[in-house]
Protein backbone atom coordinates (compact mmCIF):
# COMPACT_ATOMS: atom_id res chain seq x y z
CA UNK A 1 0.00 0.00 0.00
CA UNK A 2 0.82 3.70 -0.23
CA UNK A 3 1.86 5.76 2.30
CA UNK A 4 1.18 9.60 2.98
CA UNK A 5 3.41 11.95 2.35
CA UNK A 6 2.79 13.99 4.89
CA UNK A 7 2.10 11.46 7.48
CA UNK A 8 5.92 10.27 6.54
CA UNK A 9 7.05 13.76 7.83
CA UNK A 10 4.46 14.45 9.92
CA UNK A 11 7.11 14.86 12.92
CA UNK A 12 9.16 16.78 10.42
CA UNK A 13 7.72 19.47 8.39
CA UNK A 14 4.66 20.51 6.56
CA UNK A 15 3.79 18.82 2.95
CA UNK A 16 2.14 21.45 0.66
CA UNK A 17 0.80 21.57 -2.83
CA UNK A 18 0.25 24.85 -4.91
CA UNK A 19 -3.45 24.27 -6.52
CA UNK A 20 -5.80 25.98 -8.82
CA UNK A 21 -9.68 25.16 -9.28
CA UNK A 22 -8.88 22.79 -11.65
CA UNK A 23 -6.39 20.81 -9.30
CA UNK A 24 -8.92 21.01 -6.87
CA UNK A 25 -11.49 19.51 -8.60
CA UNK A 26 -9.23 17.10 -10.57
CA UNK A 27 -6.73 15.26 -7.72
CA UNK A 28 -8.73 15.58 -5.01
CA UNK A 29 -7.52 12.69 -3.45
CA UNK A 30 -4.35 12.99 -4.07
CA UNK A 31 -4.57 16.27 -2.29
CA UNK A 32 -6.28 15.12 0.74
CA UNK A 33 -4.24 11.85 1.35
CA UNK A 34 -1.07 13.52 0.66
CA UNK A 35 -0.48 16.80 1.37
CA UNK A 36 -1.18 19.08 4.58
CA UNK A 37 -0.81 22.56 3.28
CA UNK A 38 -2.57 24.10 0.09
CA UNK A 39 -1.14 27.26 -1.70
CA UNK A 40 -3.32 28.92 -4.51
CA UNK A 41 -1.34 29.30 -8.07
CA UNK A 42 -2.63 31.91 -8.75
CA UNK A 43 -5.77 32.84 -6.60
CA UNK A 44 -4.43 35.09 -4.01
CA UNK A 45 -2.08 36.75 -6.61
CA UNK A 46 -3.10 40.52 -6.38
CA UNK A 47 -4.49 40.98 -9.99
CA UNK A 48 -6.55 37.82 -8.88
CA UNK A 49 -8.12 39.28 -5.61
CA UNK A 50 -8.48 42.79 -6.36
CA UNK A 51 -8.57 43.54 -10.10
CA UNK A 52 -9.82 46.98 -9.78
CA UNK A 53 -9.28 49.83 -7.36
CA UNK A 54 -12.90 49.11 -5.63
CA UNK A 55 -13.75 45.56 -6.57
CA UNK A 56 -12.47 42.55 -4.81
CA UNK A 57 -12.86 38.78 -6.31
CA UNK A 58 -12.46 36.49 -3.40
CA UNK A 59 -14.23 33.34 -4.82
CA UNK A 60 -11.29 31.47 -5.92
CA UNK A 61 -9.53 32.45 -3.01
CA UNK A 62 -12.51 31.62 -0.63
CA UNK A 63 -13.29 27.78 -2.13
CA UNK A 64 -9.56 27.32 -1.24
CA UNK A 65 -9.81 27.97 2.30
CA UNK A 66 -12.93 25.72 2.71
CA UNK A 67 -11.15 22.72 0.98
CA UNK A 68 -8.35 23.09 3.62
CA UNK A 69 -10.16 23.78 6.29
CA UNK A 70 -12.65 20.84 5.23
CA UNK A 71 -9.55 18.38 5.22
CA UNK A 72 -7.46 19.73 7.91
CA UNK A 73 -5.41 21.34 6.16
CA UNK A 74 -2.77 24.49 6.17
CA UNK A 75 -2.97 27.13 4.13
CA UNK A 76 0.38 29.44 2.60
CA UNK A 77 -0.97 32.56 1.40
CA UNK A 78 0.95 33.93 -1.95
CA UNK A 79 1.23 36.64 -2.54
CA UNK A 80 0.85 40.63 -1.23
CA UNK A 81 3.15 42.20 -2.82
CA UNK A 82 5.00 41.49 -6.59
CA UNK A 83 6.66 43.28 -9.66
CA UNK A 84 3.71 40.42 -11.51
CA UNK A 85 0.32 39.83 -12.37
CA UNK A 86 -0.36 43.13 -10.26
CA UNK A 87 -3.05 45.21 -12.49
CA UNK A 88 -1.80 48.69 -13.75
CA UNK A 89 -4.41 50.83 -11.93
CA UNK A 90 -2.50 50.06 -8.71
CA UNK A 91 0.69 52.01 -10.14
CA UNK A 92 -1.22 55.11 -11.81
CA UNK A 93 -2.96 58.39 -10.68
CA UNK A 94 -6.58 59.72 -12.27
CA UNK A 95 -4.12 61.31 -15.16
CA UNK A 96 -3.04 58.04 -16.43
CA UNK A 97 0.77 59.07 -14.33
CA UNK A 98 2.65 57.33 -12.25
CA UNK A 99 0.88 57.54 -9.15
CA UNK A 100 3.20 58.81 -6.49
CA UNK A 101 4.59 57.34 -3.25
CA UNK A 102 2.01 58.24 -0.57
CA UNK A 103 -0.57 56.93 -3.10
CA UNK A 104 0.98 53.46 -3.57
CA UNK A 105 1.58 52.94 0.23
CA UNK A 106 -1.99 53.93 0.89
CA UNK A 107 -3.00 51.19 -2.05
CA UNK A 108 -0.16 48.65 -0.64
CA UNK A 109 -2.08 48.93 3.24
CA UNK A 110 -5.68 48.80 2.17
CA UNK A 111 -5.44 45.65 -0.19
CA UNK A 112 -2.52 44.07 2.24
CA UNK A 113 -5.08 44.91 5.18
CA UNK A 114 -8.61 43.77 3.49
CA UNK A 115 -6.42 40.18 2.34
CA UNK A 116 -4.50 39.36 5.22
CA UNK A 117 -7.80 40.71 7.76
CA UNK A 118 -9.86 38.26 5.37
CA UNK A 119 -7.86 35.11 5.99
CA UNK A 120 -6.83 35.76 9.42
CA UNK A 121 -6.77 32.62 11.22
CA UNK A 122 -6.90 30.56 7.73
CA UNK A 123 -3.19 31.04 6.45
CA UNK A 124 -0.66 30.01 8.72
CA UNK A 125 2.03 31.99 6.60
CA UNK A 126 2.18 34.66 3.70
CA UNK A 127 4.73 34.92 1.58
CA UNK A 128 4.82 39.25 2.19
CA UNK A 129 7.20 40.24 -0.63
CA UNK A 130 7.71 37.88 -3.51
CA UNK A 131 11.09 38.09 -5.60
CA UNK A 132 12.09 41.82 -5.05
CA UNK A 133 15.95 41.19 -5.28
CA UNK A 134 18.00 40.79 -8.52
CA UNK A 135 19.51 38.21 -10.22
CA UNK A 136 22.54 40.06 -11.16
CA UNK A 137 24.51 43.13 -10.95
CA UNK A 138 25.52 45.39 -8.32
CA UNK A 139 21.98 45.94 -7.25
CA UNK A 140 20.16 44.06 -4.20
CA UNK A 141 16.67 44.79 -5.40
CA UNK A 142 15.58 44.77 -8.75
CA UNK A 143 14.21 47.36 -10.54
CA UNK A 144 10.19 47.66 -10.23
CA UNK A 145 7.22 50.02 -9.79
CA UNK A 146 7.03 49.23 -6.22
CA UNK A 147 10.72 50.34 -5.87
CA UNK A 148 10.71 53.20 -8.42
CA UNK A 149 7.76 54.67 -6.94
CA UNK A 150 8.08 53.87 -2.84
CA UNK A 151 11.65 53.35 -2.44
CA UNK A 152 13.60 51.00 -0.28
CA UNK A 153 11.13 50.96 2.21
CA UNK A 154 8.28 49.73 0.50
CA UNK A 155 9.37 45.89 1.73
CA UNK A 156 9.46 47.09 5.66
CA UNK A 157 5.87 48.76 4.98
CA UNK A 158 4.37 45.71 3.53
CA UNK A 159 5.56 43.44 6.34
CA UNK A 160 4.15 46.22 9.25
CA UNK A 161 0.86 46.30 7.24
CA UNK A 162 0.57 42.47 6.96
CA UNK A 163 1.39 41.96 10.65
CA UNK A 164 -0.91 44.84 11.90
CA UNK A 165 -3.75 42.85 10.06
CA UNK A 166 -2.99 39.63 11.17
CA UNK A 167 -0.25 39.30 14.34
CA UNK A 168 -0.26 36.08 14.21
CA UNK A 169 0.53 35.23 10.86
CA UNK A 170 4.13 33.85 9.96
CA UNK A 171 5.43 36.24 7.51
CA UNK A 172 8.16 35.21 4.56
CA UNK A 173 9.75 37.13 1.95
CA UNK A 174 9.87 34.64 -0.93
CA UNK A 175 12.58 34.18 -3.98
CA UNK A 176 13.70 32.29 -6.66
CA UNK A 177 17.81 31.47 -7.60
CA UNK A 178 17.85 31.40 -3.36
CA UNK A 179 20.66 28.64 -3.86
CA UNK A 180 23.02 30.65 -6.20
CA UNK A 181 25.71 31.97 -4.17
CA UNK A 182 25.93 35.29 -5.88
CA UNK A 183 21.78 36.21 -5.26
CA UNK A 184 21.46 34.54 -1.88
CA UNK A 185 24.27 36.67 -0.61
CA UNK A 186 21.84 39.57 -1.51
CA UNK A 187 18.97 37.97 -0.32
CA UNK A 188 20.60 37.37 3.27
CA UNK A 189 21.80 40.69 3.13
CA UNK A 190 18.17 42.45 2.59
CA UNK A 191 16.37 40.12 5.35
CA UNK A 192 19.25 40.81 7.86
CA UNK A 193 18.48 44.45 7.41
CA UNK A 194 14.51 44.21 7.75
CA UNK A 195 15.32 42.22 11.08
CA UNK A 196 18.28 44.56 12.28
CA UNK A 197 15.23 47.47 12.10
CA UNK A 198 12.86 45.27 13.48
CA UNK A 199 10.93 44.69 10.91
CA UNK A 200 8.17 42.04 11.81
CA UNK A 201 9.71 38.79 9.51
CA UNK A 202 9.49 35.69 10.65
CA UNK A 203 11.06 33.52 7.51
CA UNK A 204 12.59 33.29 4.10
CA UNK A 205 10.86 31.38 1.42
CA UNK A 206 12.96 29.04 -0.94
CA UNK A 207 10.61 28.51 -4.13
CA UNK A 208 13.10 25.64 -5.28
CA UNK A 209 12.69 25.57 -8.98
CA UNK A 210 15.29 23.09 -9.53
CA UNK A 211 16.33 21.03 -12.24
CA UNK A 212 18.08 17.49 -12.97
CA UNK A 213 21.51 19.30 -12.26
CA UNK A 214 21.20 22.81 -10.76
CA UNK A 215 21.46 23.60 -7.94
CA UNK A 216 24.70 21.68 -6.42
CA UNK A 217 23.44 19.96 -3.31
CA UNK A 218 26.51 21.95 -1.79
CA UNK A 219 25.07 25.04 -3.04
CA UNK A 220 21.41 24.45 -1.78
CA UNK A 221 23.03 23.51 1.98
CA UNK A 222 25.20 26.45 1.99
CA UNK A 223 22.20 28.38 1.41
CA UNK A 224 19.80 26.84 3.97
CA UNK A 225 22.37 27.34 6.43
CA UNK A 226 23.47 31.06 5.33
CA UNK A 227 19.60 31.71 5.81
CA UNK A 228 18.67 29.64 8.96
CA UNK A 229 21.70 31.80 10.50
CA UNK A 230 19.07 34.92 10.44
CA UNK A 231 17.08 32.75 13.27
CA UNK A 232 14.66 32.43 10.93
CA UNK A 233 12.33 29.42 9.59
CA UNK A 234 12.71 28.51 6.10
CA UNK A 235 9.61 27.34 4.05
CA UNK A 236 9.83 25.15 0.33
CA UNK A 237 7.75 27.22 -1.53
CA UNK A 238 7.83 26.18 -5.10
CA UNK A 239 9.88 22.92 -5.23
CA UNK A 240 9.44 21.44 -8.50
CA UNK A 241 12.46 19.36 -10.13
CA UNK A 242 12.67 20.04 -14.31
CA UNK A 243 13.80 16.65 -16.02
CA UNK A 244 15.48 19.37 -18.36
CA UNK A 245 19.17 20.39 -17.93
CA UNK A 246 19.70 24.00 -18.99
CA UNK A 247 20.42 23.68 -22.49
CA UNK A 248 17.97 20.97 -23.56
CA UNK A 249 15.36 22.18 -25.74
CA UNK A 250 13.81 18.96 -26.95
CA UNK A 251 10.29 19.88 -27.46
CA UNK A 252 9.26 16.38 -29.11
CA UNK A 253 9.28 14.32 -26.01
CA UNK A 254 5.86 12.85 -25.20
CA UNK A 255 6.97 11.08 -22.21
CA UNK A 256 9.78 11.50 -20.02
CA UNK A 257 13.07 8.77 -20.52
CA UNK A 258 14.24 6.59 -17.61
CA UNK A 259 17.37 8.41 -17.28
CA UNK A 260 15.55 11.46 -16.52
CA UNK A 261 13.34 9.25 -13.83
CA UNK A 262 15.97 7.77 -12.44
CA UNK A 263 18.17 10.94 -11.98
CA UNK A 264 15.08 12.88 -10.48
CA UNK A 265 14.81 9.93 -7.73
CA UNK A 266 18.72 10.38 -7.28
CA UNK A 267 17.92 14.20 -6.63
CA UNK A 268 14.82 14.52 -4.85
CA UNK A 269 16.50 11.79 -2.43
CA UNK A 270 19.24 14.30 -1.93
CA UNK A 271 17.06 17.14 -1.27
CA UNK A 272 14.82 15.38 1.41
CA UNK A 273 17.52 13.90 2.98
CA UNK A 274 18.88 17.71 3.73
CA UNK A 275 15.34 18.97 4.93
CA UNK A 276 15.29 16.67 6.97
CA UNK A 277 18.46 16.88 8.62
CA UNK A 278 17.59 21.13 9.11
CA UNK A 279 14.15 20.49 9.91
CA UNK A 280 14.65 22.21 12.90
CA UNK A 281 14.96 25.04 10.45
CA UNK A 282 12.82 23.89 7.35
CA UNK A 283 9.30 23.34 8.69
CA UNK A 284 7.14 23.41 5.22
CA UNK A 285 8.12 21.81 1.92
CA UNK A 286 5.32 22.99 -0.72
CA UNK A 287 5.58 21.11 -4.50
CA UNK A 288 4.81 24.13 -6.82
CA UNK A 289 1.89 21.44 -8.09
CA UNK A 290 0.40 17.87 -7.22
CA UNK A 291 1.18 15.43 -9.71
CA UNK A 292 2.63 15.86 -13.64
CA UNK A 293 -0.67 16.23 -15.37
CA UNK A 294 0.00 19.69 -14.93
CA UNK A 295 2.94 21.87 -14.18
CA UNK A 296 3.14 25.96 -14.93
CA UNK A 297 6.66 24.35 -16.80
CA UNK A 298 4.79 23.23 -19.48
CA UNK A 299 5.14 25.59 -21.83
CA UNK A 300 8.08 27.56 -19.77
CA UNK A 301 10.46 28.66 -20.55
CA UNK A 302 10.91 26.62 -23.71
CA UNK A 303 6.88 26.74 -25.56
CA UNK A 304 5.37 23.93 -26.67
CA UNK A 305 7.59 21.55 -23.89
CA UNK A 306 5.77 19.30 -21.47
CA UNK A 307 7.99 18.49 -18.04
CA UNK A 308 7.34 16.07 -15.43
CA UNK A 309 8.31 17.62 -12.21
CA UNK A 310 6.78 15.91 -9.61
CA UNK A 311 6.51 12.92 -7.04
CA UNK A 312 3.01 11.31 -8.97
CA UNK A 313 2.42 10.68 -12.75
CA UNK A 314 0.72 12.36 -14.98
CA UNK A 315 -1.83 9.38 -13.62
CA UNK A 316 -0.97 10.71 -9.67
CA UNK A 317 0.55 7.23 -9.65
CA UNK A 318 3.56 7.00 -7.04
CA UNK A 319 6.96 7.14 -9.64
CA UNK A 320 10.50 6.14 -8.41
CA UNK A 321 10.68 9.91 -7.01
CA UNK A 322 7.96 9.35 -4.52
CA UNK A 323 9.59 6.22 -3.33
CA UNK A 324 13.33 7.96 -2.86
CA UNK A 325 12.01 10.81 -0.80
CA UNK A 326 9.47 7.93 1.16
C1 LIG B 1 3.30 31.08 -11.79
C2 LIG B 1 2.06 30.23 -12.02
O1 LIG B 1 2.37 28.88 -11.74
C3 LIG B 1 1.59 30.39 -13.45
O2 LIG B 1 0.33 29.74 -13.63
C4 LIG B 1 1.44 31.88 -13.79
O3 LIG B 1 1.12 32.00 -15.15
C5 LIG B 1 2.71 32.64 -13.50
O4 LIG B 1 3.08 32.43 -12.14
N1 LIG B 1 7.35 32.20 -8.90
C6 LIG B 1 6.21 32.47 -8.16
C7 LIG B 1 4.90 31.96 -8.60
O5 LIG B 1 6.31 33.09 -7.08
O6 LIG B 1 3.84 32.83 -8.27
C8 LIG B 1 4.89 31.67 -10.08
O7 LIG B 1 3.65 31.03 -10.41
C9 LIG B 1 6.07 30.79 -10.46
C10 LIG B 1 7.37 31.49 -10.16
Amino acid sequence: SIPSLHEVFKDQFRIGAAVNPGILAGERDLLVKHFNSLTAENEMKFESLHPEENRYTFQHGDQLIAFAKEHGMGVRGHTLVWHNQTPDWVFRNASGGDADRVTLLARMKEHINTVVTRYKGDIYAWDVVNEAVSDSGPEVLRSSRWLDIVGDDFIAKAFQYAHEADPDALLFYNDYNESVPEKREKIYSLVKSLKEQEVPIHGVGLQAHWNLELPSIDHIRQAIERYASLGLQLHITELDVSVFLHEDRRTDLTEPTSEMMEKQAERYEQFFSLFREYSANVTSVTFWGACDRYTWLDGFPVRGRKNWPFLFDGQGQPKESFWKVI
